[in-house]
């Protein structure tokens, strides 16, 4: 038995203890196992593999990234090919990674990525590959599994800026918005924000009203609270932006970095005349070492996929379904991704507390 790994998406901590795991469990069934560089673009053109042994995954468990790399473009089925004129065209290239597959000696693939990764796992399943997923992603929107491994770590990336935050905004009676990941999900904002005290807490799961936010923040100056924490997802919008508009198309529209933080801060200022400064988090979340508990995660992660291969669970993901790993169909993840709950105790908890969503 020969299987190859590889890691697609953006990175999250926790992808090397997955990757270790997973090639020692292989290596203790005798099985052969080769790393695919760069997701499943590696499988176009001349093959971009590295093999794998005890040596090559030792001392990575702790560590951020991926040894294999990674990459959110690369899509096999539209790759972006130049044709004569120049022009760059999107081509379905599967048949030419289905035989480099074959050329490779490859009798099946774990693929370690998140939503869009495990589409195209899916597709390849259906065109004939044996292929098992495992999921990733530090915005926690995969369905099926109770979390992926890089959201723990991202979450607590957050919450030691947020404390830093705390006593620099005291300190000068100021408003500070951070704008953190999570695509159009909440997640990250939400655990993040409740688990620092944040003031205001603003997900895309729940459009929020300016006035509302000031309203909060003005409460607070008059309780003697001199300054607010805000702490917005990149994906929150406001009850007017999306006014005309459904909530499946406000939930899937291109993100751009930072501008949530400064549209906040803006109207943030004019509604309460306070100094507000922001901080966007960015890629900091997806680095660093794994927390203990993504490591764990991403092991037991990494094993289960093995025991998938063993038993031909191929088109299925690993999730975990507490306290249990299980496998479930990647057709059924990948139909809805997941969003934040807004009856869920975590949202309760925070309102309960006094923390404003901004509604
Ligand atoms: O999906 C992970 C994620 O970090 C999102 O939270 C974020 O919106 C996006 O990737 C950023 O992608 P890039 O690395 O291409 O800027």
């Amino acid at each position: 038995m020969k299987i190859g790994l590889l890691t697609g998406g953006g990175d999250a901590p926790g992808l090397n203890a997955v990757i270790r795991t997973a090639v020692l469990s292989a290596m203790n069934r005798g099985w052969e196992v080769v790393g695919i560089r760069h997701g499943f673009a590696g499988l176009l053109g001349e093959p971009d593999i590295m093999p794998m042994n005890r040596s090559t995954v030792s001392g990575i468990a702790h560590l951020g990234g991926t040894i294999l790399r990674t990459t959110n473009r690369g899509n096999p089925l539209c790759f972006p090919v130049r044709g004569e004129d120049g022009t760059v065209v999107e081509k379905d290239c599967s048949d030419e990674l289905i035989e480099n597959v074959k050329k490779l000696g490859i009798d099946a693939l774990i693929a370690i990525g998140g939503d869009g990764t495990l589409g195209i796992a899916l597709q390849l399943v259906r065109r004939g590959l044996k292929i098992v997923g495992v999921p990733k992603t530090i915005d926690n929107d995969v369905s099926g599994t109770v979390s992926t491994f890089g959201f723990d770590t991202a979450v607590n990336t957050a919450i030691e800026a947020l404390d830093k935050l705390h006593t620099t905004a005291e300190s000068h009676d100021r408003v500070i918005v951070m704008e953190v990941m999570g695509r159009n999900a909440g997640f990250i904002a939400l655990h993040a924000g409740l688990a620092a005290t944040a003031d205001v807490i603003l997900i895309p799961e729940i459009p929020y009203d300016i006035d509302k936010v000031c309203e909060k923040i003005l409460a607070r100056d008059k309780a003697g609270h001199n300054f607010s924490i805000v702490v917005a997802a990149e994906g929150a919008y406001s009850k007017t932006e999306a006014l005309g508009h459904s909530t499946h198309t406000m939930q899937h529209r291109a993100i751009r970095a930072g501008s949530v933080a400064e549209q906040l801060v803006n109207d943030i200022q004019q509604g309460t005349g306070k100094e507000c400064r922001l901080l966007v988090l960015g890629h900091l979340q997806r680095g660093g070492m794994p927390t203990g508990y993504d490591r764990l995660l991403a092991a037991r992660f990494g094993a289960a996929a093995v025991t998938a291969i063993q038993n031909e669970r191929w088109g299925e993901m690993v999730a975990l379904q507490s306290p249990h790993l299980v496998t479930i169909p990647i057709e059924d993840v990948i139909r809805e991704e997941k969003r934040v709950d807004p009856s869920h105790d975590v949202v309760m908890a925070a309102r309960m507390t006094g923390i404003s969503l901004g509604d």
